[in-house]
């Protein structure tokens, strides 16, 4: 069975992600601190197929024996303090979030000659600041201006440098406004509805 990991997998993408990987027959495991993300976002999915950890990536040993132990398949980098006001606010937690902790995954798949077969990092195209040029391509100016934005930028590099660096399988994208219902809000609303017409 394919084996997954994903980091900020209580999280609106990650969630979603979690529940596809499950529908394709794969198992996954969700590493996820609760800070942004939510444990309903998650407890309908297969417990047999989705391990779910409430844990910090920064928590280095942990990540680094999850690693090793499970080999995984895939492994999806989605954990962040995914808000720019709060980098703005936090800088330094930021940075041990949405860098170091990142690093620390690339450098256990190094270190220790994990074979994966393809790790994403979950960038934004908050990289490109106030670059105003519309539509924005990959080639286009970098001008990260917050904390959020500098080590998204760095993560990303850092990504693609171990692949060309050490042959690790990686990708970084650079997502732009994510939207759309999550299963858990479309239920909501159901009952929601429901209850409405029964009233
Ligand atoms: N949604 C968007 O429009 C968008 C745009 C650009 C980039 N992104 C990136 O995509 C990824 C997922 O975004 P999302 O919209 O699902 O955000 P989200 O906040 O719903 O998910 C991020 C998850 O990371 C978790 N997290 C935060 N700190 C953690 C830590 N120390 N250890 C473990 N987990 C931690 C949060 O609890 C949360 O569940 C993020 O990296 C974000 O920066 C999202």
């Amino acid at each position: 069975m394919v084996n997954y990991l994903i980091t900020g997998g209580a999280g609106f993408i990650g969630s979603n992600l979690a529940a596809e990987v499950v529908k394709r027959g794969g198992k996954v495991s969700l590493v996820d601190d609760l800070s942004m993300g939510k444990e309903e976002n998650i407890i309908h999915l297969n417990k047999k197929r989705v391990t779910f950890y409430k844990k910090s990536i920064t928590d280095h040993d942990f990540m680094t024996n999850l690693l090793i132990k499970e080999h995984f398949d895939y492994i999806i980098l989605l954990g962040a303090v995914a808000s720019v006001a709060n980098s703005v606010r936090m800088p330094y937690e930021t940075h041990e979030v949405n860098q170091e902790a990142n690093i620390n995954i690339l450098e256990t798949i190094r270190k220790f000659g994990l074979n994966v077969k393809k790790l994403l990092f979950a960038s934004s195209a908050a990289v490109y600041g106030n670059n105003p040029q519309q539509p924005k391509k990959e080639g286009s100016a970098i001008e990260p201006g917050t904390p959020y934005a500098i080590d998204k930028f760095a993560s990303e590099r850092y990504a693609l440098t171990y692949g060309e660096l050490y042959q690790i399988p990686t990708v970084a994208t650079r997502f732009f406004n994510v939207y759309g219902p999550s299963k858990i809000q479309i239920r909501r609303i159901q009952v929601f509805c429901q209850s409405s017409l029964t009233a």
